[in-house]
C-alpha cells in the first residue's frame, strides 16, 4: 500500500483529521481534510468533532487547534516547526511591555507562542486584523509581534498603536526592487501581497490580503496573470482554483518550517500518535480567552 492510501486507512481507523496551512507542500495538502490560513485553520479547530487532530503546519497553530481543543489529541508531525515570528515575543517580554503601559490593550497576531497569547487581550490574523482593532473602539493598544501588519492595520483603522519590532523574515525579503523587475517582466500582472510584507512593497500592490483572501480575489478577478507576495506553497490551491491563470512569486518565497512536514511525517504521526502537543494547563486556560474573543468576532 502506498503512503497516501496508508494515510488514509489510518486516519479513517484511528478518527483523525489532518488540518493543513496553506503553504505545506503540495503533497501534504493533497492528503489534508481542510486547508486553510491561520484564521480558516482556528475556526475549524474550533469545530472537529474527531478525537484526533493532526496539524501540518508551524507549532502556533497546532498549539491554537489544542487550546480550542484541551480534551482532543493534537498531533503535529514536525514538532520543531517554529514560526521565527513567533520567538520575536516572548511571554516575559510581553509582561514588561504590558507593565510598561498600563491599561492598553494586547491585540496579538496568531503567530506567537501560547504562553505569549496567555498574557494577551484579543487575537488576530492577517484575515481579521482590522475589524480586531475596530472593535476596541479607539483603546490604547500594543500590536505584537508584526510590525508589518501591525503598521498595515494602524493605516486602515486610523488607529495609532504601539508596534512591536518583530517580522517574518520570509516576507520581509520582498523589496520594492524585486517587485519592480517582476512587473517588469510580467507588464499588466496583479500584485497581491500579503500583510507581513513590508510597507513599502505593500504600497506597490493592487491587493493586500491573507493566504485565503489572496485565493478569493484571485478566482473572481477577471484578470489573468497575478503577481503573488507570499510563501509559494500558496501556489498549488491558486493554480488548482483557478486553472487558467498565471501565478508568479519570489524565488525567496519560502518559509523553512512550513516545508518540514510531508506525506512521511504524516503517516509516522498517525502511526505513533504522536508527537503530541502539550502545554501547561494554566496556558492553556489562559491562552483559550484571546483566542476565542478574536473568533467570536465572525
Ligand atoms: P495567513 O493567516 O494569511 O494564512 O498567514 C499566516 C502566516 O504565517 C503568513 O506568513
Ligand atoms: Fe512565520 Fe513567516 Fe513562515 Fe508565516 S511565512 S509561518 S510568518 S516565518
Amino acid at each position: 500500500m502506498n503512503v497516501r492510501d496508508r494515510i488514509q486507512q489510518l486516519k479513517e481507523e484511528k478518527g483523525a483529521v489532518v488540518l493543513a496551512h496553506n503553504y505545506c507542500l503540495d503533497e501534504v495538502q493533497e492528503i489534508a481534510d481542510f486547508v486553510g490560513d491561520s484564521l480558516a485553520l482556528s475556526i475549524k479547530a474550533s469545530e472537529v468533532t474527531e478525537p484526533m487532530i493532526i496539524f501540518c503546519g508551524v507549532t502556533f497553530m497546532a498549539e491554537s487547534a489544542k487550546i480550542l481543543n484541551p480534551d482532543k489529541k493534537v498531533i503535529m508531525p514536525e514538532g520543531d516547526a517554529v514560526c521565527p515570528m513567533a520567538n520575536m515575543c516572548s511571554a516575559s517580554q510581553l509582561e514588561d511591555a504590558k507593565q510598561a503601559r498600563p491599561g492598553a490593550k494586547v491585540v496579538g497576531y496568531v503567530n506567537t507562542s501560547a504562553a505569549s497569547k496567555a498574557k494577551m487581550d484579543i487575537c488576530c490574523t492577517s484575515a481579521n486584523a482590522v475589524k480586531v482593532i475596530e472593535s476596541l473602539k479607539g483603546e490604547e493598544v500594543i500590536f505584537v509581534p508584526d510590525q508589518n501588519l501591525g503598521a498595515y492595520v494602524a493605516e486602515k483603522a486610523g488607529v495609532p498603536m504601539h508596534l512591536w519590532e518583530g517580522f517574518c523574515p520570509t516576507h520581509q525579503a520582498f523589496t520594492p526592487q524585486m517587485v519592480e523587475d517582476m512587473k517588469a517582466e510580467f507588464p499588466g500582472a496583479v500584485v497581491m501581497a500579503h500583510p507581513e510584507c513590508r510597507m513599502e512593497v505593500l504600497e506597490m500592490a493592487d491587493m493586500v490580503g491573507s493566504t485565503s483572501q489572496m485565493l478569493a480575489y484571485a478566482a473572481d478577478s477577471k484578470e489573468k496573470e497575478f503577481i503573488v507576495l507570499t510563501e509559494r506553497g500558496l501556489l498549488h490551491r491558486l493554480r488548482r482554483d483557478s486553472p487558467l491563470k498565471k501565478f508568479h512569486v519570489p524565488e525567496v518565497a519560502v518559509c523553512p518550517p512550513m516545508k518540514m512536514t510531508d506525506q512521511r511525517s504524516v503517516l509516522k504521526a498517525l502511526e505513533n500518535e504522536g508527537p503530541e502537543v502539550e502545554l501547561d494547563e494554566e496556558v492553556l486556560k489562559a491562552a483559550r480567552r484571546p483566542l476565542e474573543r478574536m473568533i467570536s468576532l465572525r
